[in-house]
């Protein structure tokens, strides 16, 4: 058992191909990869390699062609979707280069909303999204809406809102990628310093050779094989 609750995800033989008429397109060949508990990995590849489509799969967000993701112990295939989106809320963080937020609502709603499937009081939420969004410094900030914040502010309370559920993995694709250097520091060092207090694993895509390399293990995507570089 405790094999199993330190191996937070499993990949194994897993292959994904598109069809567009006539053509098959492979992205992904016959991929492994293991993911346990608090580990850092980054996966680095050229545009149009494959980092996005096997995030989607290691999250449960598509299916593969063949091959199996185990999330947390369990076989994503053959799970009914409303199991399965149970358990990417509850082990799973989303972080995108877009920060994907809901622009009709604050920061703190945006923050909040993983938490409103679980049944929690309306006040234990509103307090656990308020203590996130003071981690990622944006306790002033949380009745702004998206379109009254920088795109640093964005980014972090994206990040919040993909750890206030305290999940084993962050799934992370090109997180700091649409802001600038300097802005991308800080947020990515947000993000690592909450991951390490919170014992958060990740998995991060990103163009960024010096952030991949502060990661546990660079694993690079090339001719749709997955390998260590
Ligand atoms: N739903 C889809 N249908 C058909 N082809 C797809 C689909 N999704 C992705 N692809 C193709 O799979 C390949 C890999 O795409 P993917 O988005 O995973 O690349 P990426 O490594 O994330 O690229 P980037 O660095 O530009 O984000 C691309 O050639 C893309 O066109
Ligand atoms: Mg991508």
């Amino acid at each position: 058992m405790g094999v199993i609750e330190n191996n937070v995800i499993e990949v194994s033989a897993l292959s994904k191909s598109f069809h567009d008429g006539d053509l098959n397109v492979t992205v992904l060949n016959d991929v492994n990869l293991l993911l346990k508990a608090r580990e850092r990995i980054a996966i680095v590849g050229a545009s149009g390699s494959g980092k996005s489509t096997l995030l989607q799969l290691l999250g449960g967000l598509d299916k593969p062609s063949q091959g199996e993701v185990v999330l947390c112990g369990n076989k994503l295939n053959n799970l009914a979707d409303n199991v399965r989106g149970k358990l990417r809320n509850q082990h799973l963080g989303f972080i995108y280069q877009f920060h994907h937020l809901l622009p009709e609502f604050t920061a703190l709603e945006n923050v909040a909303m993983p938490l409103m499937v679980r049944n929690e009081s309306v006040k234990k939420i509103q307090q656990q999204a308020k203590d996130i969004l003071g981690r990622v410094g944006l306790k002033d900030r949380t009745q702004h809406k998206p379109s009254e914040l920088s795109g640093g502010e964005r980014q972090r309370v994206a990040i919040a809102r993909a750890l206030v559920t305290q999940p084993k993995v962050i799934l992370a694709d090109e997180p700091t990628g649409n802001l600038d250097s300097k802005t991308a520091a800080q947020v990515s060092d947000i993000m690592m310093e909450l991951n390490n207090e919170l014992d958060t694993a990740i998995v991060m895509v990103t163009h960024d050779m010096g952030l991949a390399e502060t990661m546990d293990i660079v694993y690079e995507l090339k001719d749709s094989v997955l390998t260590t570089s």
